[in-house]
């Protein structure tokens, strides 16, 4: 069977090694973590993650990804399909893709098919990736078309005119999308100058014939169908991706609505105001001292005064009233205790 397709590209695993690593994810999450990975990799500063309902689909709707990150061209394009084969592991910044994976394994684990639509420079390029045009074909191993276009003038970029036809009539068959109107309608929402476009069909669904995320229950989220855990990242993708990264740098909108991502370090413990004056806090301590000596200076000082006028007046004669003075002194004598306790109490 797969001699019919002799020039398409190929993945060079058979199609049971495609199911077998879709099992490497356990968590629905951590697949749909894959896809988001690759977009942060692609710098993107804004990805959204979004359903399209189409109730020929099993599952009743298509999961998409677009990004505004770098896209790829042709030649990217096709090797993302090799499994094993990575070109962020030659690069020197902190990318977090390295074993040339994820997209396969998280892809699969959500859906049977896959169609990665992307755009960079003057190319747009478009992969479908289908489980079920390998079994229904009787293909046991992976073909996957690759066809591309020119920006510019939407022509088809053309090395074999026959093989471009087939890998379309394929693409037709077993995408969403049944002409090449639609396809470029699907480019055309890449808006970026370039960017990346990834719809993932045919989700998996639970025993119950119903799909694994649960995009009913909140209109701006998915959650993992089933029982809801205590916490919410477990089962909330809005939650999930809010506490992704350490250091998020793309914001991601779930069903239109951004994500408000928390700033995971505060998560751990609450940040503290401490107010810190000086390095030297023993200079500190003895300019206080300095000062509440002075300060019991001066109160001694009007001590000394109220007494000495309350002597006064009681040597006059000319006043019998002398009550305002003593409690003149009293107050002075009040303050001039006060000042010495603190005084004490900073030399301690
Ligand atoms: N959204 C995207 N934008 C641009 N390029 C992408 C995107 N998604 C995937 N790619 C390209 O496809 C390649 C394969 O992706 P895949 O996730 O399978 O592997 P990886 O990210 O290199 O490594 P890992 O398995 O650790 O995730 C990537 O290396 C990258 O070049
Ligand atoms: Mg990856």
């Amino acid at each position: 069977m797969a001699a019919r397709y002799g020039a398409l590209c190929r993945a060079h695993l058979r199609l049971e090694y495609l199911r077998a690593n879709a099992t490497t994810h356990d968590f629905l999450f951590g697949a749909i973590a894959e896809l988001i990975d690759n977009a942060r990799d692609a710098g993107a500063t804004r990805l959204d993650i979004f359903t399209v309902d189409n109730d020929q689909l099993q599952g009743g709707f298509m999961l998409c990804f677009l990004d505004d990150g770098c896209g790829m061209n042709p030649r990217e394009a096709t090797h993302l399909i090799y499994f094993g084969k990575s070109s962020k592991r030659q690069s020197a910044s902190k990318l977090i893709g390295c074993y040339g994976n994820g997209l396969k394994s998280g892809s699969m684990r959500l859906g049977k098919d896959f169609i990665l639509l992307t755009k960079q420079e003057d190319t747009m390029t478009c992969v479908l990736f289908s489980q079920t045009f390998c079994e229904r074909e009787g293909l046991d191993e992976v073909i996957v078309p690759i066809p591309s276009w020119s920006v510019s003038t939407r022509k088809p970029v053309l090395h074999d005119a026959a093989m471009f036809a087939v890998q379309m009539s394929i693409i037709f068959k077993y995408s969403p999308f049944t002409s090449e109107d639609e396809l470029m309608q699907q480019f055309d929402a890449i808006y970026g100058k370039s960017g990346t476009l990834i719809i993932i069909y045919n989700l998996k669904l639970m025993l119950n014939g119903e799909p694994e995320l649960d995009i009913k229950t909140h209109s701006a989220d998915m959650l993992i169908a089933g029982l809801p855990d205590n916490l919410p990242e477990k089962w909330s993708l809005r939650a999930y991706t809010a506490v992704l990264y350490f250091d998020p740098r793309m914001k991601i909108f779930i069903q239109a609505k951004k994500v408000e991502t928390r700033y995971l370090p505060y998560c751990f413990y609450r940040p503290r105001m401490y107010p810190y004056f000086t390095f030297c806090f023993k200079a500190i301590a003895q300019n206080e001292i300095e000062k509440a000596k002075k300060d019991l200076k001066l109160a001694e000082q009007a001590v000394k005064e109220a007494k000495c006028q309350l002597k006064h007046l009681e040597e006059s004669f000319l006043h019998e009233d002398n009550e305002p003075a003593h409690l003149a002194l009293q107050d002075a004598l009040e303050n001039a205790k006060r000042t010495r306790e603190k005084l004490e109490a900073k030399q301690r």
